[in-house]
């Protein structure tokens, strides 16, 4: 039996285990895509190489099959936020890739995504993937007990206004709370006041993901109805991680050492 106050799942230390299991999984297999992700590299030979790490930990998909979703991985490109489908486009110079990957370990699922420059890239797009990573760990830092929901996208907020580029923040995709299903409440926008929503407890799990843009954020899904881009064709980034709230702070259960290096240059304990 799972608590469910509000509706969120509350998971037990074990439940929390195999996430953790689930989240180590995705990590390897996001360090093996960016290592592959070089110029020449198709966007199918990252999905290839993610598929390769399930199989050798005996892990499963989380996206194969998902509302129909045909790969393991979600490939995105330049101007493509998320979702994009792995196939033939061939990797440039230049490129900002966004790799999306979740796996679950008996039924529990871990979520995250990096982006990963090809080669050299524009100063501006180099600083767009920068904001978004340290956006994304504010996010994680808020996540701790009895903070509100909201303190982790105004968090993500706040980083992306004060780096003072004026980069978009989606808001037509947010993050979302992660157990024994990947999409699961509560929502979590990246925007927005901080101090509303259901309190955190430990034993709540989300995956934070913000998606930032160097220009609108505004997006539109393509023809494939998956792959989403921005309508300016402005170069967006994506990260996320999975992350559970505990009582001795955030468990960073996507990140090799569960998120206390990050954590700790940000002034917040974690468990790990
Ligand atoms: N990982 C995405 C998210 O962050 C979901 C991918 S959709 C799928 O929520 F169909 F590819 F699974
Ligand atoms: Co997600």
């Amino acid at each position: 039996m799972f608590r469910r106050p509000g509706g969120i799942e509350i998971k037990t230390d074990q439940q929390l285990a195999l996430m953790r299991e689930a989240g180590l999984v995705v990590a390897d297999a996001l360090a093996a895509c960016a290592a592959a992700c070089v110029a020449g590299a198709t966007t199918r030979d990252l999905d290839a190489v993610a598929a390769r790490v399930l199989t050798d930990h005996g892990a499963e998909s989380s996206f194969l099959g998902y509302h129909g979703y045909p790969a393991v991985l979600c490939v995105s490109v330049n101007d493509e936020v998320v979702h994009g489908i792995p196939g033939d486009r061939v990797l440039r110079d230049g490129d900002l890739v966004s790799i999306d990957f979740g796996a679950s370990v008996a039924g529990w699922h871990g979520d995250a995504a990096v982006s990963v420059a090809v080669g050299p890239v524009a100063d501006d797009v180099a600083e767009l993937s920068r904001t978004a990573r340290r956006a994304l760990w504010a996010g994680l830092a808020a996540a701790v007990a009895d903070a509100r929901l909201t303190d982790v996208g105004a968090a993500v907020e706040r980083t992306v206004i004060d780096a003072g580029r004026g980069h978009g923040i989606l808001r037509d995709y947010v993050g979302h709370g992660i157990g024994s299903r990947m999409h699961m409440e509560p929502a979590v926008a990246n925007f927005g006041p901080p101090g509303r929503g259901p309190r955190l407890k430990p034993g709540m799990a989300i995956a934070v993901e913000p998606m930032v843009t160097l220009g609108s954020p505004d997006v539109v899904v393509h023809e494939d109805e998956w792959t989403v881009s921005t309508v300016d064709r402005s170069y967006a980034a994506h990260w996320e991680h999975t992350v559970a709230i505990t009582p001795d702070g955030p468990w960073v259960l996507t990140s090799p050492d569960g998120g206390a290096a990050e954590l700790a240059a940000l002034g917040v304990a974690s468990p790990a």
